[in-house]
């Protein structure tokens, strides 16, 4: 059996990644996660019980524990996005995000290279090591322009500069050492199972619970959305066909200021979840994150033109799918709010991790 270890894997797009390649392919899924405040075993429930899904209760900085990972399993590559994602926590504890977002991929990059030198010629060609960073380490873009996979590194936050620093150690990985890399750029995501700190989750969230939406500065940010499954299409396709040494941006070509997301959002929950009052009554406009990124646009087109690639959701239907998905799954979101997610492991999965 072919596998592949995917590190953060119950998270958002991990999880939707994960739940894709089960009931798509063939690849046994070795998850590694450390099961940070935003890992949720609950977002698996669908495959929890699949032989071909494989939990490991494992931070990726622990270079023991992934060595022995990798002589247990010997994976065909890894799929690398174990990270610490958000950019207003990063404002308010950047350590965090050094430790894993740059520290972590270090770690995983030396277990993966100590096992990859003991593998043989064929397979080790075979291997595949794929990074998955984000859109933000190109900086801010003005009025004008996109990013494409040469626009020169400029990130702002400490969330993009610990990604910024991981696509620089997987790129040196690949050169010195010769390991063969592959690293996408990605957009901002949304759709089902993101942690509710994410603009689209709160304000949905908020929505439904009659409370504030709070709109940073005056809500014409502007950000370039792509529904999860397609960033998990694209995974796949780069993991599997991507030619190594590459970069490969990933796009929906949807960019909207933030008020048309959340003005889209409340138009939606009239429709689906009608209130007393128009829901866009409860935006609110509250104080500017501080170095706030103007606007982000991407430029798909390498991973078009040479991969095939194309996301099948519009920005209408992708949203109307998510709403529809967090009015349909209360429950994820209240034990996520409740706390109850965090005892999902001990409940399902006890001794198997
Ligand atoms: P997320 O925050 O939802 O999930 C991150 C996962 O990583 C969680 O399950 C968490 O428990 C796990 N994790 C964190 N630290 C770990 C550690 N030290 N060891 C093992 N596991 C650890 O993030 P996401 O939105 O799913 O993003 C996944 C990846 O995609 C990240 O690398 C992020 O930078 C990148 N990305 C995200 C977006 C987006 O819009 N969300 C866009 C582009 C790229
Ligand atoms: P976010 O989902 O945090 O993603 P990122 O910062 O990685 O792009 O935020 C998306 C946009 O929404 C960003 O411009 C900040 C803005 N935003 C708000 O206006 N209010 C909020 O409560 C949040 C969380 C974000």
């Amino acid at each position: 059996m072919k596998t592949v270890f995917i590190s953060g894997g119950a998270g958002f797009i991990g999880s939707a990644l994960i739940r894709m390649l089960i009931a798509e392919s063939d690849w046994r899924i070795v998850n590694i996660d450390k099961l940070t405040y935003a890992g949720n075993l609950e977002s698996l429930a669908a495959v929890a019980n699949n032989p071909r899904h494989v939990f490991r209760h494992v931070d990726i900085g622990d270079r023991a524990a992934l060595d022995a990972l990798f002589a247990e399993f010997k994976p065909e590559g890894v799929i690398h996005l174990a990270a610490e994602s958000h950019v207003d926590r990063s404002i308010h504890g950047p350590g965090d995000f050094i430790q894993t977002n740059i520290g972590g991929t270090f770690s995983l990059l030396e277990a993966t290279r100590g096992y990859w030198l003991s593998l043989d010629d064929t397979r080790k060609a075979a291997f595949r090591f794929h990074h998955v960073s984000t859109d933000e380490v190109y900086g801010s873009l003005g009025d004008t322009g996109q990013f494409v996979e040469t626009t020169a590194y400029a990130p702002n936050s400490p969330y993009s500069a610990s990604k910024a620093a991981s696509d620089h150690l997987v790129r040196a990985w690949h050169h010195t050492y010769g390991l063969p890399v592959v690293t996408t750029n990605c957009s901002n995501n949304y759709g089902p199972c993101q942690f509710p700190e994410k603009l689209i989750p709160l304000m949905i969230h908020n929505a439904v619970s009659g409370k504030p939406l709070p709109i940073y500065g005056k809500g014409d940010n502007v950000r370039d959305w792509l529904y999860v499954d397609d960033h998990a299409s694209a995974l796949r396709l780069v993991f599997e066909k991507g030619v190594v040494g590459e970069v490969y941006n990933i796009g929906g070509h949807n960019e909207k200021t933030n008020l048309d997301v959340v003005d889209t959002l409340c138009a939606l929950l009239d429709e689906l979840k009608p209130g007393s009052v128009p829901y866009a009554n409860l935006k609110t406009y509250v104080a500017d994150r501080p170095g706030h990124d103007k606007r982000y646009a991407i430029d798909a087109g390498k991973i078009g033109r040479e991969l095939g690639w194309r996301p099948l959701e519009t920005f209408e239907t992708g949203m109307r799918k998510t709403v529809q998905w967090y009015l349909d799954n209360s429950e994820w979101v209240a034990h996520v709010v409740s706390g109850e997610y965090r005892n999902w492991l001990d409940k399902n999965y006890g001794a198997r991790t």
